[in-house]
C-alpha cells in the first residue's frame, strides 16, 4: 500500500501557487529524500502528505484510500522544532505514552533516560525533546513517517546515532520514510530515491 501524492498543488494566498503538479510516491520500506531551496514548500508538502492540510489541487492516498481527518494518522510527521510539537503543560512521561506505550528497547535505542520522564518539556534540550517526538511517531500503527529536518539541531555524532536507530526500526517494520533535508550528504547516504521540490 504505497503513499501517493498526485498532481499536488498549494497556495496560502489566493492563486499564488507555491508549487503545482507534484507527483510522488513512496513504497513501504522505501526511503525517499525531499530537497529544494528554503521556502520552496517542503514543510507545506510534508503537512499535506501527512493529512494536516488539504491540497488545493490533487490528492494524497495510502493504499488507494484518502487520508481521513480526526482519525489515527498512518502518515506521521516529525517536525524540525520539537518544542512546537509537544504540549508544554504535560510531563514527558505523558507526552511519551499519549498514543501508545513504547517498549524499553525503543527508549534505549534513542538513549532516553528514565530521569527525563518526570521532567517538563522546558527542562529538556531540543535534541532530547526530539527523541520523544521520534518515539511518538514510531507508533505501531504508523505506515509512513515524514522526517522534516529532524536532526538539524543535533551534532554530527548524535545525528548519526539517531538516524541509525530510526532507520533500523523503520526497516524492521517496513515503514516508508520521507526525509526532508538540505544536507545532500545525508540524503545521498540514506535515501533510495530523491525528489526535488521547485526550481534551482
Ligand atoms: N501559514 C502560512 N501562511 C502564509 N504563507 C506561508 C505559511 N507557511 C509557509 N508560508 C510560505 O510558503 C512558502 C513555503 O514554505 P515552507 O515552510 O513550506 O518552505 P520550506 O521549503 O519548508 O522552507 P525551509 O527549507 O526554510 O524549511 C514560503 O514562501 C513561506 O513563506
Ligand atoms: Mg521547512
Amino acid at each position: 500500500m504505497p503513499l501517493i501524492g498526485e498532481n499536488l498543488g498549494y497556495y496560502y494566498q489566493k492563486e499564488r501557487w507555491i508549487f503545482k503538479d507534484i507527483h510522488l510516491s513512496v513504497a513501504p520500506g522505501e526511503v525517499l529524500g525531499l530537497s529544494g531551496y528554503s521556502g520552496c514548500g517542503k514543510t507545506t508538502l510534508s503537512r499535506i502528505l501527512a493529512g494536516y492540510i488539504k491540497p488545493r489541487n490533487g490528492r494524497v492516498t495510502v493504499g488507494g484510500g484518502e487520508l481521513k481527518r480526526n482519525a489515527f494518522r498512518p502518515v506521521q510527521l516529525i517536525y524540525q522544532h520539537p518544542e512546537k510539537a509537544i504540549n508544554p503543560k504535560w510531563r514527558m512521561e505523558d507526552v511519551l505514552t499519549e498514543s501508545y506505550t513504547p517498549s524499553q528497547d525503543i527508549l534505549d535505542a534513542f538513549e532516553i533516560r528514565d530521569e527525563w520522564l518526570k521532567r517538563w518539556p522546558l527542562e529538556l534540550s531540543g535534541g532530547q525533546l526530539q527523541r520523544f517526538c521520534i518515539v511518538r511517531a514510531l507508533n505501531p500503527a504508523a505506515k509512513y513517517i515524514i522526517a522534516d529536518e529532524m536532526t538539524t539541531m543535533l551534532d554530527a555524532i548524535t545525528q548519526a546515532k539517531i538516524w541509525n536507530a530510526f532507520l533500523r526500526i523503520c526497516r524492521s517494520r517496513n515503514i516508508g520514510v520521507i526525509v526532508v533535508s538540505h544536507e545532500a550528504a545525508l540524503l545521498n547516504r540514506i535515501c533510495d530515491n530523491l525528489y526535488k521540490v521547485g526550481r534551482d
